[in-house]
């Protein structure tokens, strides 16, 4: 049975090209994503567009993973995180914004921007695919597509008006190139307190490494200029579900015996929350 398209592929016939070719405009059709030489991607349910056609992903979150990303944010403890990322994207928007979330997760983040701008459409780009599962069901103006953030993303040249970023890995070199002149590249990153508390606990998580967030922060400076910083910082108290929740959606939980966890004393009862949020332009 023909998958149907979302409107976001619909409304958005410029913004994918072929992953192969690269020259090429993808179309949607008869369940499926094509470009005019022939090169086939499939629509799986929900409208999740299997891009990277057979090649491993290099990382990306299990079901475990996404199952306690999705009942963490649920319980609204980062939406402080998910105003402010909406707030810059909003001050970027034109009629009919495009918005990329890479790494997009469940898509959470997106939502909000969506949700801020009526008339923009996004698409979300993750390797999950549990996770886009989730993010393709997340709003009714949101497409989700398989991708590997370190290959050249299928997208064209400046068709996007924002790239959102939100504890994701980055491709500094593809954020320009698929940006439009003024567009907006929107990064949230973990400073070195935050979680510190859960942290200090669970060894295994990883500690954002100051010299690393340094570096992460100067990344995109060959390709963009920072136009504003937003420091989001607060506490929030956490339950035992919680905490163990937001273990296990990082990706150093891998590394954490659940069994370790099973003290009640060891897990804290509130955590901070230490996020910038900052708009980049290309330069
Ligand atoms: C820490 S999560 C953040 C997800 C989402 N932005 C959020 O904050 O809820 C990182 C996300 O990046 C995805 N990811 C990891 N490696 C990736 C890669 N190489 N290319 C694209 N996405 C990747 C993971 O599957 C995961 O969904
Ligand atoms: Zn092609």
């Amino acid at each position: 049975m023909p998958v149907s398209l979302p409107p976001a592929l619909v409304l958005s016939p410029d913004l994918l090209r072929c992953p192969v070719c690269r020259t090429r405009r993808l179309h949607p059709g008869h369940g499926a994503l094509r470009c005019p030489v022939g090169h086939t991607f499939d629509l799986a349910r929900h409208g999740c567009a299997s891009l990277l056609a057979g090649a491993r992903a290099t990382s990306g979150d299990d079901a475990a993973m996404v199952q306690a990303r999705d009942r963490f944010l649920s319980t609204g403890a980062y939406a402080p995180i998910r105003k402010v990322g909406a707030r810059l994207a909003a001050d970027t928007a034109s009629e009919q914004t495009t918005v990329v979330d890479v790494g997009c997760g469940t898509g959470y983040y997106l939502v909000g921007v969506l949700d801020q701008l009526p008339d923009a459409r996004g698409l979300g780009l993750g390797t999950s695919v549990r996770a886009l599962c989730s993010a393709a069901r997340a709003h009714d103006r949101a497409a989700v597509a398989a991708w590997d953030v370190f290959r050249p993303f299928p997208l064209t040249d400046g068709a996007v008006d924002v790239v959102l970023n939100v504890f994701a890995p980055r491709n500094p070199a593809e954020f320009p190139r698929v940006l439009r002149p003024t567009g907006r590249l929107i990064v949230v990153r973990p400073t070195m307190w935050h979680l510190a508390e859960l942290r200090r606990q669970v060894s295994a998580m990883v500690t954002a490494d100051p010299a690393k967030e340094q570096h992460l922060h100067r990344a995109p400076n060959p390709f963009f200029a920072a136009v504003v910083t937003e420091q989001v910082e607060y506490s929030v108290p956490l339950t035992r579900l919680d905490a163990l929740d937001l273990v296990a959606m990082t990706p150093s939980a891998r590394r954490v015996n659940r069994a370790d966890l099973n003290d009640d004393g060891l897990l804290p009862d509130q955590v901070t929350v230490s996020v910038p949020a900052t708009a980049y332009q290309p330069r």
